[in-house]
């Protein structure tokens, strides 16, 4: 079969080349993925060139990045040299935000307009750059190449914002993430040519964290701003690589243990517990086994991971090799979101340096065990933070969810056994090695162990990211960040993004554990803590909430995909007080919807899609501001 795909333009040289930059020159013979038709025409296929398909999602950057978008022709060529289908390629490539199927100007300016930036001004921005830049999607004149900009979801940087990311496609690519943001600096960053910033040393003022009054010691933040994020020799001055060093010591047995001691629950938002996720996949005799830490971090209002990957990217990589020594894998992926790309810089240096230092490879640490990790790059999907999601866009598919079961730790990513955790949990990992299973089980409460990042935004006077143990109020977190800001009186809080809830004046005093506010119908989720006084529209940020939904929902199941337009419906009439229906009945339309999506949905997304919006309807927050 000849696998031409007859795009009407073929890939240029400058596209070819962008590819064999990822999937290297075109070897020939069958097992290189090339062969020559009868007509001398290469072709390509095989075994060999299907099995990297996983690289589909790596290759589209590299395209994207040089020319600015997926042209036809690029596309068909990666479809020519990975097998893959030209509809299904395209698929991937149309499913992503941060790819763009049409031609764009070389520099695309994102500009959030999220919750915590609404709060801050983000539409007063977006009214700036529309006379600046003109109308959004439109093009401006910029170097020859041309620039856009357009809003986005919340781009990670919810205690500067307004944020901005920029991306800048050509030979010398650059993606750079500015907060905050103005029409001055954005303009700044597009002439003076961009740069993700050298991973040697911290080029950004550190966010502030206060530990808890009580026990005034940080744990998951306390590298933060005591070593240079690109010096592998400054992270082991301070301790690090020690805890693999245990965790050699322990045996991988001994590892599980401490964890199961420490009660240690999941900071991605599910809580669920790690022990028994790595104890499956240790357990299973299927091989190989993979690891993979979760740095999408795409939740309004979360930024902790960020912060984490940024100023300490070491501990991360040193984690990830405790979870595969752990679970006898001998591969691991970091899956970090496409707009972080100083925390990408950061990660892939580190990575590098643990490479050359024997601290990955084939015989980590001179313990006879292999491990090494890979970094990958998302491409703007809040659902590809699901965790079979995210395997999807691993494996270069569509970030869908799967059905669970089966669950990763049965069958993960290429099928096969694989434990998934967040950036936060794994920095817990290292701190239960530190101090011991027993002893961090002792810190917070009983069913809610260890110390949580808390990602203050909204209407505080010192906006940022804070470590406090479990069981603190929402009223000490709130103080602890200087207050409401202007000491006026917090009217609601949003607690755990998007996907969270609201909760009132009256929650002030629930000591945050995971099953207190399980108790009052609310959750953590990712940490955020965005405050609101009476000064905020909640009305504008609920009318948001529902957009993304909308925006976010992956389509595969009916009750996500339709009850996402019904809610942006609700909450239309809502605030328009249409007369023919009341708040009650409105409720009640919302709460079918709520329980139709989370008995027939696959994932998340869609079973807390409605929550957020139900319970500010419930605390009376429609229409007034
Ligand atoms: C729509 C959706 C988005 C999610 N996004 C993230 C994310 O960005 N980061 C994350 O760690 N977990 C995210 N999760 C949770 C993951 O599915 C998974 O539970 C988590 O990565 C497991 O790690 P943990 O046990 O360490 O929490 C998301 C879940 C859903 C349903
Ligand atoms: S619940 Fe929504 S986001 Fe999740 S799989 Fe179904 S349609 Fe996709
Ligand atoms: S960066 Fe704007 S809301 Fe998070």
């Amino acid at each position: 079969m000849d696998l031409r795909l007859g795009a009407a333009v073929p890939a240029t040289d400058e596209e070819r080349a962008a590819i064999a930059s990822v999937l290297g020159p075109p070897q020939t013979g069958w097992d290189g993925g090339q062969r020559q038709a009868a007509d001398g025409h290469v072709a390509f296929g095989g075994h060999a060139a299907r099995a990297r398909r996983h690289l589909l999602i790596p290759v589209l950057h590299a395209v994207q990045e040089r020319i600015g978008w997926i042209s036809p022709g690029a596309l068909d060529h990666v479809c020519e040299r990975l097998t893959v289908p030209p509809a299904e390629a395209y698929g991937v490539a149309s499913f992503y935000a941060l790819f763009r199927t049409a031609p764009s100007p070389g520099a695309v300016v994102h500009v959030c307009d999220d919750l915590a930036c609404r709060v801050g001004g983000a539409e007063q921005l977006c009214e700036q750059l529309t006379r600046r830049f003109g109308a959004e999607g439109t093009r401006a004149a910029l170097n020859g190449t041309g620039v856009t900009w357009q809003r986005s979801p919340c781009l990670g940087q919810c205690d500067r914002g307004s944020a901005a990311l920029i991306q800048h496609a050509g030979a010398d690519p650059a993606r750079v993430g500015l907060a905050p943001a103005d029409p001055d600096s954005i303009w700044q960053a597009l002439s003076a040519g961009l740069s993700a910033g050298p991973p040697a040393s911290p080029d950004r003022p550190l966010v502030p964290q206060i530990t808890n009054p009580v026990s005034r010691t940080l744990r998951l933040l306390r590298r933060v701003g005591q070593v240079d994020p690109g010096s592998l020799g400054s992270y082991r001055a301070a301790g690090g690589y020690e805890m693999l060093r245990r965790a050699i010591g322990l045996g991988p047995q001994g590892v599980l243990r401490e964890i199961k001691d420490a009660k240690l629950l999941g900071r991605g938002g599910a809580a669920f517990p790690t022990a028994i996720k790595w104890e499956a996949v240790t357990a299973n005799p299927v091989r190989p086994h993979y690891v993979v830490c979760n740095a999408d971090e795409s939740e309004p209002g979360t930024f902790k991971d960020r912060v984490l990957m940024e100023q300490d990217p070491y501990a991360l990589v040193e984690a990830v090799t405790i979870m595969g020594y752990a679970c006898a894998a001998e591969q691991g992926y970091i899956y970090i979101r496409g707009e972080y790309p100083l925390a990408e810089a950061r990660l892939r240096h580190a990575v590098e340096a643990a490479r050359a230092h024997g601290f990955l490879g084939d015989d980590v640490m001179g313990a006879g065990f292999r491990f090494d990790i890979e970094v990958r790059r998302g491409a703007g999907a809040y659902i590809a933070g699901e965790e079979t999601a995210l395997i999807n866009s691993i494996e270069g598919k569509r970030a869908e969810p799967r059905n669970k079961p089966p669950f990763p730790a049965q069958s993960g990513l290429f099928g096969k056994p694989t434990a998934i955790n967040n950036v936060e949990t794994l920095f817990c990992v290292l701190e239960i090695l530190r101090i011991g299973g027993p002893a961090f089980a002792a810190i917070g409460t009983e069913n809610s162990t260890g110390t949580r990042l808390f990602c203050l935004s909204g209407c505080v006077e010192r906006p940022g990211l804070y470590e406090h143990e479990f069981g603190i109020t929402l009223r000490q977190v709130i103080d602890a960040a200087g207050g409401v800001t202007g000491g006026r009186p917090p009217r609601a809080v949003l607690l755990g993004g998007a996907a969270g809830s609201f909760v009132g004046p009256d929650a002030l005093d629930v000591p945050l554990t995971f099953e207190a506010l399980r108790a009052i119908g609310a959750t953590l989720g990712s940490g955020v803590v965005l405050v609101l006084d009476d000064t905020v529209d909640v009305t504008d940020l609920l009318r948001r909430i529902a957009q993304f939904f909308r925006d976010e929902s992956c389509g595969q199941c009916v009750p996500c995909r339709v009850g996402t337009v019904r809610q942006e419906e609700v909450l239309a009439r809502l605030t328009r007080h249409a007369p023919f229906r009341t708040i009650d009945q409105e409720l009640a339309l919302l709460d079918d919807i709520g329980s139709v999506a989370r008995d027939a949905s696959i994932c998340g997304l869609g079973q807390t899609a409605v929550t957020a919006v139900a319970s500010a309807v419930r605390l009376g927050l429609i229409g007034e501001s």
